[in-house]
């Protein structure tokens, strides 16, 4: 560790690796490389890819890719999101990892150091992680809800379904107010406190856990879904192209450009970036783990969990529920509910409490990543002024924040109460992005901000400060040689920003189409 003077007591210490700076008086100096690994940063490579991974893998892989890749052509889909997740997710991926590492900063103090143009995309990418937060704890709150609910099926209680079906059960539930905002608010707070921990004693601690569970608990899952009578037609409509249109589950097939953008939207939803989060996260990474290895582990694992989820609800759909609800936020509480309910005995509500903690683990392993994106920057501020750390002080009043919006979203419960956007603001004419306060947040972070950012990120590294700077931070790596610069390059300057357009427009069609 190096110690630099600068001034009466106050004097600048450098982690190990020389990327990590703070400045405070020496009264709280540290006590060397193992603190510095306590207090910031990742313990491990293998912490930080289930960090990374924990983030990617959400809701997202759950009830939107397995629909999308159904309703848009199976398999010839699968390609398009591959070669998409080549040219467009894995230099985004890359670039933000490196901006993270080689800055050793937060979203927008990583911008604001490498950056005179693009200086204010950072705060672009904290505005989208709040507006997710909020409907993803709202969304998260709902899966609590569900747990619950078949632990009260599997002992006969009152908090049961009590003979409702999956879709009484779910309107009942979004009409009770109260109680969307109890599970919403306990959603907030389980990732505050995950997030008050730091980033290896709460974040990776628990993703290190929680994404290996969430993996068993998927293949359990897989096994009784794909065993099941009729499953095999889950399976047609999720690979075989043109399947869905020719058995009337989808009226016509999506032309070509369709099929690109709604490939593109999901894959950048999915991988978490063009947002921050990945920058953030590679701020905390050692400079002896490989960036380019890690960026395509945590693209290649996205994408076998969203096969896998696939692989899950697909099959049972079909199977159980063949009328039920196919994609979005009904599928998950309406038709997966309903798949339990139709199962014989204990089986049921067993298999509905495996659900949906795995869908907990997943939707809390990409919130904890959102709000560490929205603390990182104060927590770095505040270390900088020598004030200490202050994590727990900035993770609650971020939570205040989001726990606001986030009892929007679930007094609205989707629409149903009558204070959604377009009845507020008297849109009629503007339904689909003004539906809901979820719809409507999801437009301005998904729709909008997120590829935008992803757009500028290209632009940024391409053209002012130029595609070295990702292979000098890949090299950092002793003995490692970016194999992947002139693909990198190239991709970089003209072809990602180009598909980032056609992305953004593409999303913007899909929401005001
Ligand atoms: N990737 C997550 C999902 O698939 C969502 C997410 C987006 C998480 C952006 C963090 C940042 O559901």
């Amino acid at each position: 560790m190096l110690i630099e003077p600068l001034g009466d007591f106050l004097y600048t210490f450098y982690s190990p690796t020389g990327v990590h700076r703070r400045t405070c008086y020496q009264e709280k100096k540290f006590k060397g490389e193992k603190q510095w690994k306590k207090e910031k940063g990742f313990g491990s490579n293998f912490g930080f890819l289930m960090a990374a991974v924990g983030s990617a893998v959400g809701l997202g892989n759950i009830w939107g890719f397995p629909n999308k890749m159904g309703a848009s052509g199976g398999f010839t889909f699968l390609i398009i999101y591959l070669i998409l997740a080549v040219i467009c997710g894995f230099i985004v991926m890359l670039g933000e990892l490196a901006i993270g590492r080689k800055t050793g900063k937060g979203a927008i103090a990583a911008y604001h150091a490498i950056s005179k143009k693009f200086k204010w995309v950072g705060w672009l990418g904290v505005a989208s992680a709040f507006l997710i937060m909020s409907f993803y704890c709202a969304l998260g709150g709902y899966c609590i809800k569900y747990v619950v609910l078949n632990v009260g099926n599997l002992f006969g209680a009152g908090f049961g379904s009590n003979g409702l079906s999956g879709g009484d059960v779910f309107g009942a539930f979004l009409t009770n107010q109260g109680e969307g905002v109890i599970y919403g608010l306990i959603f907030v707070v389980l990732t505050m406190l995950i997030v008050m921990g730091g980033v290896s004693g709460g974040i990776e601690k628990f993703c290190g856990i929680g994404m290996p569970a969430l993996f068993v608990m998927l293949l359990i899952c897989i096994i009784r879904a794909c065993t099941l009578p009729g499953a095999v037609n889950g399976l047609k409509y999720m690979f075989v192209p043109g399947w869905a249109v020719a058995n009337g589950v989808i009226a016509k097939a999506p032309s070509i450009f369709e099929v690109i953008s709604t490939a593109g939207g999901q894959m950048f939803f999915s991988l978490s970036i063009g947002m921050g989060v990945m920058i953030t996260y590679g701020s905390y990474l050692d400079k002896k783990e490989h960036l380019e290895k890690n960026a395509v582990l945590i693209i290649v694992m996205d994408t076998l969990v969203a096969l896998m989820a696939g692989l899950c609800v697909m099959p049972a759909r079909f199977a159980l529920d063949p009328d039920g609800n196919i994609g979005g936020p009904k599928l998950l509480f309406i038709t997966m509910q309903n798949v339990f309910h139709s199962m014989d005995g204990a089986i049921g509500p067993i298999f509905g409490i495996i659900f949906y903690l795995l869908v907990v683990l997943a939707a809390v392993s990409s919130s904890i990543s959102l709000l560490e994106t929205v603390v990182a920057h104060f927590v770095d501020k505040a270390r900088e002024e020598g004030k200490g750390d202050r994590r727990k002080k900035y993770s609650f009043i971020a939570s205040i924040l989001i726990a606001l919006l986030c009892v929007l979203v679930c007094v609205d419960g989707l629409g149903s109460n009558g204070i959604a956007p377009w009845e507020l603001l008297k849109l009629d004419g503007y339904k689909g992005w003004s539906d809901c306060w979820l719809d409507f947040f999801d437009m301005i972070s998904e729709g909008v901000f997120m590829p935008l950012g992803g757009l500028l990120m290209t632009l940024m590294i391409g053209w002012e400060i130029g595609p070295e700077m990702v292979k000098d931070e890949c090299e950092a790596t002793e003995g490692h040689k970016m194999s992947s610069y002139p693909f990198f390059k190239v991709c970089c300057k003209y072809i990602t920003p180009l598909c980032m357009l056609l992305i953004l427009y593409g999303q913007l069609k899909s929401f005001f189409g």
